[in-house]
């Protein structure tokens, strides 16, 4: 479900034409529509209702602050995994007591500044994290809630670079070490060791990993009571699926109803539930938006050669994910009624599209049957609301891109484009030239091994 449609003049996000959008702010560009991140939240709020769950959006997934805002005013907490995203979500006004830290290597800065910002819950992912949090909150006169990631060892079938929760992946600790952990760590006076967490893996088609894993957390959960360990907080991670093509990602629905009634009866006796979806919030509520610069034919092949490539959508390149892509202002026999049916539309043809990027690997889609293409059309490429611009670089030195929120009529630019000026602000512009040593014995300066010399 999203609020991207064809009309008669073309995609609309909610109530405004796209190429509206794009002829104001310019291509590429991220457009977000709040009526879809919303109704995805609370899809998910009413679902999983019987649990009560702290559903934390994984800030990773798209951290513009008007949309962590958003989803926090909503009643959102978040999923953080560094100190720059406890920053962006405290910013944005979220609670930090409904801020769930994962990561597998936090560092002392980070941890001070969550034991600091007295955040929910540390998600612990090995016994020096562990000990470490424990020495940092010692200092600090404070005590950390926090959580045992472990590895359910449970196959989420989808890519390797996102499996998370099978053996040997660096997240987490493996489950059947967790008794001795416990036994080991319980009795730290300055952490409350209250919780189990995992996370599989993303993006998850499937139900029965989730049951799989969420009834191996709970066999846990019993072994460790009868050590007299009490677990009174269940974080059952992220990874959701999102409609990219077939329409046949699971709703959250077809979810909770598979794991409500394995957690019901503990949600009632005293167990708190958490949720880290960010995929299946935000992938389907945007589009990027980009326009074709040249049309030309290599070979046998016909490259759309965009303004958008692997520096703003890395995803097609990286995990080969597909993106329905499709032209903003069809002609009328190629307005798509049924995003995937419409590849079957009559006097389309094979296009690749592809990026300015320097690299054969750039690209947003391949062999893909499109209206015929031309300079100047505008492209939508859809479900790129999830790691889109939170993943966006600036290879080649491309400015990253501007961020657009939609609300009904109106549009709003939540990050402006940016500049070539910003790509080095950061950057001293004259090359340092090593500092002449008047004498053997001359003051030692902050550059560094002209100093030591
Ligand atoms: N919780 C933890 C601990 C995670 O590591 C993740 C995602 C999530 C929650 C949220 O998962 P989600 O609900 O968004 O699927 N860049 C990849 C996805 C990487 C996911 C990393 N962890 C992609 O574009 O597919």
């Amino acid at each position: 479900m999203d609020h991207f449609q064809f009309r008669e003049t073309g995609l609309h996000a909610e109530d405004v034409p796209v190429h509206r959008i794009a002829e104001s702010v310019g291509t590429p560009t991220y457009i977000y529509s709040r009526a879809t991140l919303l109704e995805h939240l609370k899809r998910f709020q009413t679902a999983f209702a019987p649990l009560e769950p702290t559903i934390c959006f994984a800030v990773k997934s798209c951290s513009n602050l008007a949309i962590l805002n958003l989803l926090a005013e909503a009643g959102a907490g978040m999923d953080i995994v560094s100190g720059g995203e406890l920053r962006r979500a405290l910013t944005a006004g979220t609670d930090p007591g409904l801020c769930v830290y994962a990561g597998v290597g936090k560092t002392d800065e980070e941890i001070n500044y969550a034991l600091d910002s007295n955040i929910g819950l540390f998600n612990c992912e090995s016994a020096p994290e562990f000990e470490n949090i424990a020495r940092l909150a010692r200092a600090r006169g404070t005590r950390a809630r926090v959580a045992l990631r472990v590895n359910p060892d449970v196959d989420p079938k989808t890519h390797r670079h996102t499996t998370t929760g099978v053996r040997s992946t660096k997240f987490g600790i493996d489950i059947e070490d967790a008794p001795a952990f416990f036994d080991r760590y319980a009795g730290e006076t300055a952490c409350d060791l209250c919780g189990l967490h995992a996370h599989i893996g993303s993006p998850i088609r499937e139900v029965e990993p989730y049951v799989r894993s969420t009834r191996r957390l709970l066999e846990l959960a019993d072994l460790l009571g009868t050590r007299g360990h009490v677990i009174t907080t269940l974080d059952l991670g992220g990874g959701f699926a999102a409609d990219y093509e077939t329409g046949e990602a699971p709703s959250a629905r077809t979810y909770a109803d598979a794991l409500v009634p394995l957690l019901e009866e503990r949600v009632s006796n005293g167990l708190r539930i958490v949720m880290e979806p960010g995929r299946s919030i935000a992938a389907n509520a945007g589009v990027l938006v980009a326009r074709v610069q040249y049309v030309k034919i290599a070979g046998d092949r016909r490259f759309a050669i965009i303004d958008a490539g692997m520096h703003t959508l890395l995803r097609p390149s990286h995990y080969d994910a597909f993106h329905f892509t499709w032209p903003c202002s069809p002609k009328e026999q190629h307005v798509p009624m049924d995003r995937r049916a419409s590849l079957e539309l009559e006097g389309l043809i094979k296009h690749d599209v592809v990026g300015p990027i320097c690299e054969t690997g750039d690209y947003i889609a391949l062999d893909r049957d499109l209206p015929p293409l031309e300079r100047g059309d505008l492209l939508a490429v859809f479900g790129s609301g999830a790691y889109g611009m939170s993943m966006a670089n600036r290879y080649n030195s491309m400015p990253l891109p501007a961020e657009v929120l939609v609300d009904g009529d109106a549009f709003h630019v939540i990050r402006r484009r940016e500049t070539l000026e910003d790509l080095f602000s950061h950057e001293s512009a004259s090359a340092p030239t090593a500092t002449p040593t008047a004498t053997p014995t001359a003051t030692p300066t902050a550059t560094h091994g002209a100093a030591e010399q």
